[in-house]
């Protein structure tokens, strides 16, 4: 009984305490426009509107109104406008540097002459546009901003359309807490950072509680307004309410009340799992925007379904992009059931009026399926320009088959996204993300044509694009060749038949791969593109990204986050680095499996690689595995199976004798040179040798050779000798025979690669784990065999000299047969 009144009473007490110290705040102003009263609203006085901070260039042409019908329903400041017949400003002092709202409330009515309804007016301060050649709509309209004030005063103007008038019915000034925008955010780059979030001016485009009632104004932390979701909700019957308000903990060092307030975090909105047993499927949520702006999504997470941690894991999305793969709130909320969370990402420039948010269930861990959202903020950013109003024409694309509209096409980009990407990307976020998902996020860096003035720069042509799969960005050369000491000989790690490849790192410290294309070769343009379109679609983990490209003066080069360990190839043999275990080998299989994997489905048109090769599949400093090089990557098989392919494309050693033989492409011509790479993995030689003996020289024949006859083991790398579980191998083995099958029909799918090497890598574990005792008595080739005892030290320079003619790689031949 006394414990609720104690509870009750700590509540009013800290709620008088925060709105004394709130609106108490010395530069916070609440003015009820048009008003001789003070006017008091939850807890709040908005003070009678003197002219004390307005400035209008006659006075009288700052009118107040008051509304001769009131109507019970309509807030108290609603009652009275102020209407601008001229430039009018208000002028406040403020603290310099600090963020403030700017909160205009609009309630058009019909005063004298004045119909509010056609007012047609701009609102702008000394550094942003609010609003430009608005005219509110009927009924009550609150918009929030908020802009980081650079000077001790803010200045906002209200500036009538000719012909026209302006109005007013309230004007908050408040000052928003430091900790409520931090710098930098998430976003679609592949370096997955945004900077430069404190500099932005914000329009509030929604703020919505998840699974609860509206938020009012009087009960949020800093009188914001949350709206309840349903209106937005996609599919209702896919989603359920949650409403666990006493569940909410803010721990130490996570978002505090301010962020949002329990009343939000406490209720949530869920997968239905109940009606949809079979749990595939999304919940989402649709937001109209303005096209050609970027904006801010805030996604709140509050683990209040959970019984225990660890249960919930969960993907979420922007539009059709994994944002967060796998998102795990009890490693993110320190180990805390029901501490909240949030996550800031920064869209690309938009180009349709619908945002999409989506949240589905792990495809890895399938235990307990389920997805949360408990609340969701939408904020517009201003453009390039600084503002955050104006116009855009979305274009749509012409055709023209022009190879520089394409390529621009694919890719076009703006100059705030470019400012944005390259040159913003220095900082980590401030709340560093407990788990790798950062660097797996991705979403549409959609671009758009039409009117410049938005996306203006020296950088940007203004490129028309296509709504859809356009990402990356397009790099200055001028950017490109400070990242590389203009192309300094002593940073190239690479070279081949496109081009070299550079060492760099962006002056924001990003490390950067630089593929520099041959001027004027004509293959070579064609892979350039393909690259960008492939790497433009696909975003994995094991994927390499791409970050950016440029096309300036007749240039084809591509930038890549930077690869710290190289290719896999590098560390099997020829260049003298440490001999990678079979532990080690089998993950970067496994994770070399998984990029191709999602290449051939995850996608509606499998995609298929055609040039797998382990000079193709590179290391980063943790030796996880990304594939590279889609340059000669194609959809299939659809395409070819009505057309015959016009080219066999592949590299010697690793391409598939039936596509070689009937010139179809399917995935599984991947599966098979991806069988050559396990073998290769395993024996640690090169895929062709042509100073070995000649049964030897194709490891894919001379490998088969041993596994068809039981014996793999005689010709394992020595390396590995006696330290791979027989069962490992065997799998192993197996799996690469598959793999290495005649007809592609008989080939497994990655998919059963995948398991199948996950298999191998758990037989190889077991032993460890299980029995120690059978490490030095059980494994492989104890009596080193004579067989595999070909020269790995010789067999690199002439692989290497063989090699000249490669597309880029530092492995077996490129090839290109015209047909
Ligand atoms: C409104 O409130 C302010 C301060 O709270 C006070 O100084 C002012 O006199 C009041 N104005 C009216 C018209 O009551
Ligand atoms: C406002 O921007 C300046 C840099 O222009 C930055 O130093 C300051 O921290 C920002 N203030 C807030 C509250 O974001
Ligand atoms: C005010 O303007 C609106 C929009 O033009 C119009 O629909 C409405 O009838 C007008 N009201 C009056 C009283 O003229
Ligand atoms: C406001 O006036 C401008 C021209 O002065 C016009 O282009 C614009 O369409 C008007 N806006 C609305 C909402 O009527
Ligand atoms: C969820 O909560 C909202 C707001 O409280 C309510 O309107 C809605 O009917 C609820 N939906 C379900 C499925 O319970
Ligand atoms: C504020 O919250 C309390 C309890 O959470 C609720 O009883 C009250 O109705 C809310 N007030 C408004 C205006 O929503
Ligand atoms: C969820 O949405 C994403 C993005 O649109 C999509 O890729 C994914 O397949 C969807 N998942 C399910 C289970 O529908
Ligand atoms: C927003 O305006 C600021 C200047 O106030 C500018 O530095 C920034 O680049 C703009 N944002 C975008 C996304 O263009």
């Amino acid at each position: 009984m006394g414990c609720g009144k104690i509870g009750l009473l700590v509540i009013w007490v800290s709620s008088v305490l925060c709105l004394a110290c709130c609106s108490g705040s010395q530069d916070d102003y609440l003015i009820d426009c048009g008003s001789t009263t003070n006017t008091s609203v939850a807890g709040r006085v908005f003070l009678a509107d003197t002219s004390s901070y307005l400035s209008t260039p006659e006075k009288l042409l700052a009118n107040t109104a008051t509304k001769s019908d009131s109507s019970s329903d309509d807030l108290p400041l609603y009652q009275t406008a102020r209407i601008f017949t001229g430039t009018s400003k208000y002028t406040f002092s403020v603290g310099s540097n600090r963020r403030y709202w700017i909160r205009l409330y609009f309630f058009p009515f019909v005063y004298d002459t004045y119909n509010m309804s056609t007012a047609n007016f701009s609102v702008s301060t000394q550094n942003h546009v609010l609003i430009s050649n608005f005219s509110p709509k009927a009924g009550s309209a609150m918009k929030e901003f908020s802009e980081n004030v650079t000077s001790d005063t803010l200045v906002i103007t209200f500036a009538p359309s000719s012909n026209s008038f302006a109005f007013l019915n309230a004007l908050e000034v408040v000052s928003v807490p430091n900790e409520l925008i931090s710098d930098d955010a998430i976003t679609i780059t592949p370096s997955g950072k945004f900077k430069g979030l404190v500099t932005q001016a914000l329009e509030t485009v929604a703020r919505v509680n998840m699974g609860g009632p509206t938020v009012t104004s009087e009960n949020d932390t800093l009188w914001r307004t949350w709206l309840p979701d349903q209106n937005f909700l996609v599919e209702n019957n896919l989603a359920t309410n949650v409403s666990k308000i006493g569940a909410v903990i803010y721990a130490k060092g996570g978002p505090t009340k301010l962020i949002a307030p329990a009343s939000v975090y406490g209720t949530a909105t869920k997968m239905n799992s109940d009606a949809n047993p079979q749990y595939n499927f999304n919940v989402t949520w649709e937001f109209d925007v303005d096209p050609g702006f970027q904006y801010l999504v805030r996604y709140h997470f509050c683990d209040i379904v959970s019984i225990s941690l660890n249960q919930l894991y969960f993907n979420v999305y922007l539009d059709s992009y994994l944002v967060y793969e796998e998102l795990d709130l009890s490693t993110l909320a320190f180990n805390i059931l029901g501490a909240p969370y949030y996550l800031d990402v920064v869209t690309g420039t938009r180009v349709g009026s619908k945002l999409r948010v989506s949240i589905g269930p792990s495809s890895i861990h399938t235990e307990y399926p389920d997805a949360i959202l408990n609340g969701l903020e939408i904020m517009k950013m201003n453009s390039s320009m600084g503002s955050l109003s104006g116009s855009v024409i979305v274009s749509n694309p012409s055709s023209k088959k022009n190879v520089a509209v394409v390529i621009g096409a694919s890719v076009g980009v703006f100059a705030a996204l470019i400012l944005a990407g390259v040159f913003f990307l220095v900082y980590r976020r401030r709340r560093k993300l407990a788990r790798q998902g950062h660097s797996k996020t991705w979403m549409a860096f959609s671009t758009n044509g039409g009117n410049s003035h938005t996306m203006g720069s020296k950088y940007s042509n203004g490129t028309i694009a296509s709504a859809g799969s356009n990402f990356g960005y397009r790099i200055p050369f001028l950017a490109v060749q400070e990242a590389t000491n203009n192309f300094d000989e002593s940073w190239v790690i690479g070279i081949g038949g496109f081009g070299k490849v550079y060492k760099g790192t962006l002056n924001d410290g990003t490390k950067v791969a630089v593929k520099r294309g041959n001027p004027r070769s004509q293959q070579g343009l064609a892979e350039f593109q393909t690259e960008i379109e492939m790497l433009s679609q696909f975003r994995h983990r094991h994927l390499v990204s791409l970050i950016g490209y440029c096309d300036e003066k007749n240039e084809m080069i591509l930038i890549y986050e930077y690869m710290e360990n190289g290719t896999v190839k590098s560390h099997l043999y020829g260049s003298g680095l440490p001999s990678l275990d079979w532990k080690e080998r089998l993950e970067i299989c496994i994770g070399a499996a998984r990029g191709l994997h999602y290449l051939h489905t995850g996608y509606a048109k499998a995609v298929i690689h055609r040039d797998v090769k382990s000079a193709n599949i590179l290391l980063d400093e943790n030796l996880m595995a990304k594939v590279a090089d889609f340059g000669l990557s194609k959809t299939g098989p659809e395409i070819d199976q009505t057309h015959v392919s016009t080219a066999v494309k592949g590299s010697f050693g690793y391409l598939d004798p039936e596509y070689f033989r009937r010139q179809q492409l399917t995935e599984k011509s991947d599966v098979y040179s991806f069988g050559v790479v396990l073998f290769e993995v395993l024996c640690a030689r090169p895929v062709i040798d042509p100073t070995l003996p000649r049964e030897m020289v194709n490891l894919a024949e001379w490998a088969m050779k041993w596994q068809k006859r039981g014996q793999l083991e005689q010709i394992i790398d020595p390396n590995l000798v006696g330290k791979i579980r027989p069962d490992s191998l065997r799998k192993f083995g197996e799996t690469a025979e598959k793999c290495l099958s005649d007809f592609g029909v008989d080939r497994p799918s990655m998919g059963d690669i995948l398991w199948n090497l996950e298999y191998a890598l758990q037989l190889q574990e077991a032993v460890l784990v299980g029995d120690p005792e059978e490490n030095s008595t059980n494994l492989i080739g104890e009596l080193a065999p004579q067989v595999n005892n070909f020269n790995h030290a010789d067999t690199s320079v002439s692989a290497a000299q063989f090699e000249v003619s490669s597309v880029d790689d530092l492995s077996g031949i490129s090839m290109s047969r015209e047909g």
